[in-house]
């Protein structure tokens, strides 16, 4: 079979279905790959690259609708696209079908298969081919990178000859995968970032990427993820309160705001309303990623960046994507890929739509002349939500005592196991070993138990100063190089010179390593 791809129709699209690279694995499952004329070159990838991977230019977007068997494109397809469609056809595309009834009549009078993108089920198994998070994760970055064109001043704090200047206070609304990519993207530059969301179980992902999680004051059953899909549920009037009641008291502190709050199939929920907005500095920006829905805030115009009279930048762009269309291209036409590597089980360049794979079933929305959308629940639960860890359990003083002794009762007792069998194996060796043997290495065996027993009890971020320090102390061989510095010959008088100077490297380099290292733990 062939798989063709034609060019965006839209204006300002830049993204592009299949790359050199993923056509050449499209090969490989058996399929002839079709691309037409320019459709990638504002992507980066012009027809000598996809001729040089095996792919056959077709000069109009008509004869490649009519040559391909299957045809994957990025937009939602336009009338005249669908009506290329016929009954033997499979089209590949984000559809939109929960707003496009027309599209989904029209695809299924042509009785063709079309498999929408955005319905690919979240569950784990179906992660490689989930291109609505490999676009929103790009959303996520480049939204803080916009936000820091619009912005006057540096992210990381710095101290420089002209002056102290402050770090940025960024907040992310939202963390879900655009909202992650955010904070990642938002840390790494240097940040201090906040981060909210209404399910709890995603704060430990928010401080393991350096930001801090904004708690509420309020307590809400949230339903389990996994029943949800991996989305959020609409929270009660109350937590609403709450939460804008927080945002209010960060509003004047923060400098840059990313929406990316989300519920599917909703509009975009108001976060950030207009005295919020007030209540900014001049010279804030902020990000809402939810615009094509309406917006987080109120005053966002969609695809529109407005400034507000008290200065504060809004940009509403919903093209996030096709503004890094090289990295956006390369991730779909992967996540296509994939999606093409399940529907050819036989790896025989032969589409089979299986109707009983969770996957495939979710995303199809019209097969053999019906609208199979929207799919029934997956029989795979979405990934979990993380229950709440259980709070550790207050003890009492007496449960206390009695755990530390027990503690130390285990530790004594393994300790003194092993000292007893060190000491029949000193026996042992003694008896058979030349006394001058047994002194020395009764002193290595002290040594070593010695030299455990210091280090076991230290910290593990101070190891490394430790082993410093350490390594000065074994500089001790300084002593024995003076004692002979004094000898008669020669070459003894040189070698002992020599170690003198190479101990005194170790001892003060480990002295000056571990002080530089202690300092890097302090905070100015
Ligand atoms: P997602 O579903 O992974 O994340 C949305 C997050 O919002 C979830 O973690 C959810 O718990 C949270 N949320 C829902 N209601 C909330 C509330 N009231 N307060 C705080 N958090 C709340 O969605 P994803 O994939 O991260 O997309 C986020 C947004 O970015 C969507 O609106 C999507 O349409 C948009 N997007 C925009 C693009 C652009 O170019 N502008 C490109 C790609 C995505």
């Amino acid at each position: 079979m062939k798989i063709g791809v034609p060019k965006e129709t839209i204006a300002g699209e830049n993204r592009v279905a299949m790359t050199p690279e993923s056509a050449g694995m499209l090969q490989k499952l058996g399929y002839e790959c079709l691309i037409q004329s320019k459709a990638g070159e504002a992507a980066g990838f012009n027809d000598e690259d996809y001729e040089a991977a095996g792919v056959k230019i077709i000069k109009t977007a008509a004869s490649l609708w009519k040559e391909a068997d299957i045809i994957a494109k990025v937009r939602i397809p336009t009338e005249t696209e669908l009506k290329r469609l016929t009954k033997d056809k499979t089209l590949i595309t984000f559809f939109n079908p929960g707003g496009n009834e027309e599209g989904l009549e029209l695809a299924k009078s042509k009785g063709a298969t079309v498999i929408a993108m955005e319905m690919v089920p979240r569950i784990s198994r179906a992660q490689k081919m989930d291109a609505l998070s490999s676009m929103a994760n790009i959303a996520g970055y480049r939204a803080v990178i916009e936000a820091g064109n619009n912005f006057g001043r540096f992210f990381t704090g710095q101290v420089t000859a002209a002056g102290k200047v402050p770090p940025a206070k960024v907040l992310v609304v939202g963390a879900g995968v655009a909202g992650l990519a955010a904070i990642g993207t938002s840390t790494s530059l240097g940040a201090i970032t906040y981060a909210f969301d209404v399910r709890p179980e995603v704060a430990e992902q928010v401080e393991s990427m350096g930001a801090e999680f904004v708690y509420l004051d309020f307590e809400e059953e949230q339903e389990d993820g996994a029943a949800t899909g991996g989305y959020a549920s609409v929270s009660s009037p109350e937590f609403r309160e709450a939460q804008l009641a927080k945002f209010r008291e960060l509003a004047p502190e923060v400098d840059i705001v990313i929406t990316t709050a989300l519920i599917p199939n909703r509009e975009a929920p108001e976060l950030w309303t207009e005295d919020m907005v007030e209540a900014m500095k001049p010279g804030s920006v902020i990000v809402d990623l939810a615009a094509e829905k309406g917006g987080n805030c109120k005053l966002t115009k969609m695809d529109e960046k407005i400034v507000t009279p008290n200065g504060v930048t809004i940009i509403g762009y919903t093209d996030f994507p096709s503004r890094m269309a090289t990295q956006s291209s390369t991730l779909y036409a992967n996540n296509i890929r994939h999606m093409m590597t399940d529907l050819t089980p036989d790896k025989d360049g032969q589409i089979n739509v299986n109707m009983d794979d969770d996957v495939i079933r979710g995303a199809t929305v019209t097969h053999q002349g019906e609208i199979t959308f929207p799919p029934p629940p997956p029989k795979t639960q979405a990934i979990a939500a993380q229950k709440k860890p259980e709070p550790p359990k207050e003890l009492t003083p007496e449960e206390k005592r009695a755990q530390e002794i027990a503690a130390f009762k285990k530790e004594t007792k393994t300790q003194a196991t092993l000292l007893g069998i060190g000491g029949a194996l000193i026996l042992l060796a003694g008896l058979f070993a030349p006394a001058s043997f047994m002194q020395h290495f009764i002193v290595f065996v002290l040594a070593v138990f010695v030299g455990f027993q210091v280090i076991w009890n230290v910290s593990h971020s101070l190891h490394t100063p430790l082993m410093a320090v350490t390594n000065a102390i074994s500089s001790i061989i300084i002593l024995g190089a003076l004692m002979q510095i004094g000898s008669g010959s020669v070459l003894i008088v040189v070698l002992a010179a020599v170690s003198v100077f190479m101990a005194g490297i170790n001892i003060f380099g480990g002295f000056l390593v571990t002080r530089r290292m202690l300092a890097m733990f302090q905070k100015s």
